[in-house]
């Protein structure tokens, strides 16, 4: 889509005097968005800010994106385009294809095909970023980057500017034209929440959903319950919609008289739109329905040491079958030996097997450590292979590589006993805490500096049964 210096040009006039506007910031970026989706001749726009805790991207402004995209809820930084935020320009050719992408099917369902994102930096650090959209397969041009890369700087002394009038704060509600100033949108997550809720109970039921790392949109759909001739009389707005189950919830509160008219509208709905699926939900049916879609028979008792779930069960499943398709595509025609270190691997392990579609075999070793005398500890095999390995091709196996160590002496040992190749596989990767550089061919996630316990991985032989991930809080960690 070749665009000529001209449209770039005046999108930035536009954009500039836009920004230096004493509109509402929220404004002001629903019109850079526009004004930036035109001019490389996409689809839809978002400038995106970065939360304080900098997990979260919240939405400052859009363009040409459906309700329901922006709906989504806050993108999770880790999972949403991780490497825009590291300072990069990012090209996503299709989202509904793409790792990268936290909703593949609502991108889909949305005509999200093309994203490039870029950086929002202000003095060199990353605090939000720019993505434009496309419906259809598109190749943003060096000139499309440069010109987001130029909007994003626009953008970054815009957010500067908001952040220095909170700063002035009440200074600026003295009088007249200036008391719009103060109106400016706290640029924290609490104020700046994407969604209105309409009643506090939803918005505990939301940071529920988000402990629990499952995705949720807040009152995407209403539904036409009854008409007066062509004009619709009543409507029916579930007040969220869980994408991974396919499912629309509606809350509850103990007062009898809602109840009868929630059942009633409910009831309704079901009648005039079977495919749809519903569930009026009040506090404790939530912990059924968690058990009920595999998030595990989860007393609170259970998730008492969890500060905050990482991978959700149903989201290590996909990654691991992703992991099985490629090993068994790499190893075509080939007979596998996987190898794992016990014990932590357990869970990771049957999983990973049950998707793999090649002959393969199963081996395991254990490895402890002991206190050394003088400094360090001794590592020792306290478990070996069952059969030999030697000519065969290995995969080896880990729930989690850290330092590198355990991992650097099992590949050592393996290698002595003459395998034919020798690969490894591990479901996490704490980079940030690596000593020895091993090779790691698959990787399933890779986690922050923090204790994680889970899927199989323990704090002091504790929380291996927990169906997911979780970060484990910090006070419980004694040593
Ligand atoms: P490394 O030798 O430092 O790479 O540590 C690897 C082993 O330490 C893993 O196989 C785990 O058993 C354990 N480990 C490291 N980090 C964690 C964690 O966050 N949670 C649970 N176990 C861990
Ligand atoms: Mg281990």
């Amino acid at each position: 889509m070749g665009k000529s210096r001209g449209s770039y040009y005046l999108a930035l006039k536009q954009i500039a005097k836009t920004a230096n506007s004493d509109s509402s910031l929220r404004k002001i970026c629903n019109s850079i968005a526009k004004s930036a989706a035109k001019a490389i001749g996409a689809n839809g726009c978002r400038i995106l800010l970065l939360n304080p805790q900098r997990d979260h991207l919240i939405t400052l402004g859009a363009y040409g994106l459906s309700d329901l995209y922006l709906r989504k809820g806050p993108l999770d930084a880790r999972k949403s385009l991780p490497k825009v935020l590291e300072g990069k320009v990012i090209v996503i050719p299709d989202a509904s294809k793409d790792e990268q992408v936290q909703h593949p099917q609502v991108a889909e369902s949305q005509r999200v095909c093309s994203i490039v994102g870029v950086p929002i930096l202000k003095q060199g650090e990353v605090i939000g970023e720019i993505r434009a959209y496309t419906h259809e397969p598109h190749q943003f041009s060096e000139a499309d980057k440069n010109f987001l890369i130029t909007t994003a700087n626009t953008t970054a002394i815009l957010l500067e500017r908001a952040e220095l009038r909170l700063l002035l704060g009440k200074n600026y509600q003295a009088s007249g034209k200036q008391a719009k100033l103060a109106q400016l949108p706290r640029l924290t997550t609490a104020s700046l929440r994407p969604v209105e809720f309409a009643h506090p109970s939803e918005e505990e039921f939301a940071k529920l959903l988000d402990f629990y790392c499952i995705e949720w949109l807040y009152e995407p759909r209403s539904f036409p319950l009854r008409w007066a001739g062509n004009e619709i009389a009543e409507m029916f707005t579930p007040d969220f919609y869980l994408p991974e189950l396919d499912l629309y919830v509606e809350l509850t509160t103990l007062k009898q008289s809602l109840i009868t008219e929630k059942n009633r509208k409910v009831r309704q709905l079901k009648e005039l739109y079977p495919e749809i699926n519903i569930k009026l939900l009040n506090k404790n049916d939530f912990f059924k329905l968690l058990a009920k879609y595999d998030y595990g028979p989860l007393g609170e008792a259970k998730v008492e040491g969890v500060n905050r779930i990482l991978y959700s069960r149903s989201q290590i499943q996909r990654r691991v079958r992703t992991l099985a398709r490629r090993i068994s595509h790499d190893y075509t025609g080939q007979r596998l030996v996987m190898v794992g270190i016990l014990k932590g691997v357990v869970c990771f392990m049957t999983d990973l097997m049950q998707h793999i579609s090649l002959p393969i075999s199963i081996d395991f070793m254990a490895i402890s450590y002991y206190g050394g005398e003088g400094d360090g500890e001794v590592i020792k095999i306290t478990k070996d292979l069952d059969s030999s390995i030697t000519g065969k091709h290995v995969l080896m196996v880990e729930d989690i590589v850290d330092t590198g160590m355990t991992l650097n002496y099992a590949l050592a040992h393996l290698l002595a006993h003459n395998p034919a190749t020798l690969h490894v596989c591990t479901l996490l990767d704490k980079r940030a805490r690596r000593l020895i550089n091993v090779p790691l061919d698959y990787i399933g996630f890779e986690v922050p500096d923090e204790f994680v316990v889970g899927y199989g991985l323990d704090y002091k032989g504790e929380y291996r049964n927990l169906p997911f991930i979780a970060i484990l809080k910090p006070e419980l960690i004694t040593d």
